[in-house]
């Protein structure tokens, strides 16, 4: 595990766009893996900036994301293909047929069978870039008995629901149930890189990333990982030993 700390968040999302940015110079037509929340957006917004000025192209760029809430269409502005359109595909020069998203609008079961024929297809993620729940999620692999391998349906934990009601008018609008990628081709991808900030997220830093491995803590499969990096701001990485950070 290597640590990149930051001053901020502000900070945070421009140190993860020069590695997005690195990965894309290095290999153009790399497959990177998506996620959405609050956590990415200084990071899209950056790599917008730097795709605009020229600086990184997405031209032959492919785009996983991890999750969809199930029964949101993509014109729902809550739904995460939203989001992306809005936060980073619109804003930058990569096809519209190279960005996937889990469709929210299928039977949750054929929508999970698809993307995970999908990600066989595509082949192995270059570059996932990953955030985390306060309970430890990543994707919307919830705390559970077990790391569940493929792309499958959850019900979103309380804590979850709790924590993204802010993006809707109500706690009673959020959808209960998700469609996410599973561990497997998180664990698989060559590069996993997990942003993280604010004070609130310091425990479950400190949880995932130096307590056991396990499923009860999703993000702790990470440590697993032989190229695993953690950007971070101060707060969220302020539990950690100092001698951790890079
Ligand atoms: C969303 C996703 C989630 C979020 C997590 C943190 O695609 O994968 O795991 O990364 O819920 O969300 P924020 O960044 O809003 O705190």
């Amino acid at each position: 595990m290597k640590i990149y700390r930051s001053e901020d968040e502000r900070e945070m999302g421009m140190i993860a766009a020069d590695l997005v940015a690195a990965q894309l110079r290095v290999k153009p037509n790399s497959l990177l893996g998506l996620a959405t929340g609050s956590t990415p957006v200084g990071m899209y917004e950056a790599l917008a900036e730097l795709c605009q000025a020229g600086k990184t192209d997405f031209s032959a760029a492919k785009t996983v994301n991890l999750d969809e809430y199930v029964s949101l269409s993509p014109e729902n502005e809550q739904s995460y293909r939203y989001f992306m359109q809005k936060h980073l595909f619109e804003r930058v020069n990569i096809l519209p047929r190279n960005t996937f998203v889990p469709d929210g609008t299928a039977d949750p079961a054929v929508a999970c069978k698809r993307y995970d024929e999908l990600l066989d297809s595509l082949g192995r993620i270059d570059l996932q870039v990953l955030g985390i729940g306060r309970n430890g999620h990543i994707g919307f692999n919830e705390p559970s008995d077990d790391f569940p391998c493929d792309t499958h349906v959850v019900e979103l934990s309380e804590s979850t629901i709790e924590a993204n009601a802010r993006f809707f008018a109500s706690k009673a609008e959020v959808p209960r149930r998700a469609v996410t990628m599973g561990i497997r081709p998180i664990l698989y991808a060559r590069t996993v890189m997990l942003l993280v900030c604010g004070e609130e997220k310091a425990e479950i830093v400190k949880r995932a990333f130096t307590g056991p491995v396990t499923p009860r803590v999703p993000a702790s499969i990470l440590q697993l990982h032989p190229n695993f990096l953690l950007v971070g701001d101060r707060a969220a990485l302020s539990l950690l030993d100092g001698s951790m950070v890079c």
